[in-house]
């Protein structure tokens, strides 16, 4: 691995290899004092973030390392016009990895074009969170023992979701996992991913109500309504409180089963169910810092590798409005195949 952009790039070797290290480093994190000793991470967060930035800030510190970086792009010199290339191929010559989180999609992927050094993507609009997938399949693994054979609910604002949508690419890797997708129509997952569901032969079903299954899942990750990414503050309005897991709720579900959530809470989880034993969000969120730990062990003492020129474009040829070359006019045409058609390489949005 030489950035982590998509988890759907890493092989289920890789996934292996990581959690070997992740669940070391939770039994015995003294051991890995040093071992970034000497190593800098810079976090380029351009939009809001407790959880991520203070998890990669606190997992560099307990390896030995050190970070800079803004929490809100209006203090660097990207308010003054500067590009994403410029700021990245900047810091890339002060630090040893580069976290980056950003408001449009396939931002990471673009970034990971001009860095000398390895790029962790942190969030990159309603695109993808690869580390937080990190972070679930860890708490899964630790808490579960594994990932095959789960009933798993992905309830929300599966839309919006990156959270989700990493994930749901992550678990191509596993077997036999049955998926209930709960969401509203108009927060149903994208379909780009509804058609890698169907070419990977995962299992789904696609429900509006969350009551009728719950007795069914082994696994529940709730998600906020994405209230940022909605253009209109109607359509909000009118999705907003949509899913709250109760107490009473819970009561039909199984003894076992794994309530997850990337946070942060809105409404959707009420607090009386924090001290069921089933609510497993705040380890999962404990589980995150571990799971990072894991990974800039790694990617943090990579050797510096200049990347290969890259075509300088002229005008973007996708046409999500979110999508990173809408604005940084000077990526490359990249497209891929997904789902028999073309997409943007960056967004993953069809062409
Ligand atoms: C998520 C995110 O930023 O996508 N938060 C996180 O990183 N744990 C989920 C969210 O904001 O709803």
């Amino acid at each position: 691995m030489r950035h982590l952009i998509d988890f759907g790039d890493l092989d289920r070797r890789e996934w292996d290899e990581l959690y070997a290290r992740a669940d070391q480093i939770i039994s015995q994190p003294e051991a890995f004092g040093d071992t970034c000793r000497g190593k800098v991470a810079c976090n380029l967060f351009y939009e809001p973030s407790t959880r991520t930035n203070f998890s990669f800030q606190a997992a560099m510190l307990r390896l030995g390392g050190n970070v800079f970086g803004f929490s809100d792009p209006r203090s660097s010199s990207v308010s003054k016009g500067e590009s994403l290339k410029d700021t990245v191929k900047m810091v890339a010559g002060y630090a040893d990895v580069i976290v980056i989180r950003t408001p449009w999609e396939g931002a990471a992927r673009a970034a990971a074009l001009y860095s000398d050094v390895p790029v962790i993507n942190a969030g990159d609009g309603g695109h993808m969170h690869p580390t937080q997938t990190v972070t679930d399949l860890t708490t899964l693994t630790r808490l579960r023992g594994g990932v095959d054979g789960l009933a798993i609910g992905l309830c929300g604002d599966l839309k919006n979701g990156r959270t989700v949508h990493s994930l749901i690419k992550a678990l191509a890797h596993f077997r036999d996992i049955r998926f209930f997708l709960i969401a509203p129509r108009e927060l149903a997952i994208p379909e780009y991913l509804r058609q890698f569901m169907r070419e990977q032969g995962m299992p789904f079903v696609e429900v509006a109500g969350l009551e009728a299954v719950i007795p069914q899942l082994d696994v529940l990750y709730m998600t906020r309504i994405q209230q940022e990414r909605f253009h209109d503050p109607l359509e909000y309005a009118r999705s907003k409180g949509i899913y709250v897991l109760t107490r009473g709720k819970l009561a039909r579900a199984k003894a076992d089963l794994l309530v997850m959530h990337p946070l942060p809470r809105v409404d959707e989880v009420s607090v009386d169910v924090d001290d069921d034993p089933r609510a497993a969000y705040f380890q999962q969120a404990r589980f995150g810092m571990f799971a990072r730990m894991a990974l800039l062990a790694d990617l943090a003492n990579q050797p510096r590798i200049a990347p290969d020129p890259v075509e300088i474009g002229k005008a973007p040829l996708c046409h999500n409005p979110n999508c990173i070359t809408q604005t940084q006019l000077y990526l490359p045409p990249l497209v891929k195949q997904n789902g028999g058609g073309a997409c943007c390489a960056f967004c993953d949005a069809p062409l």
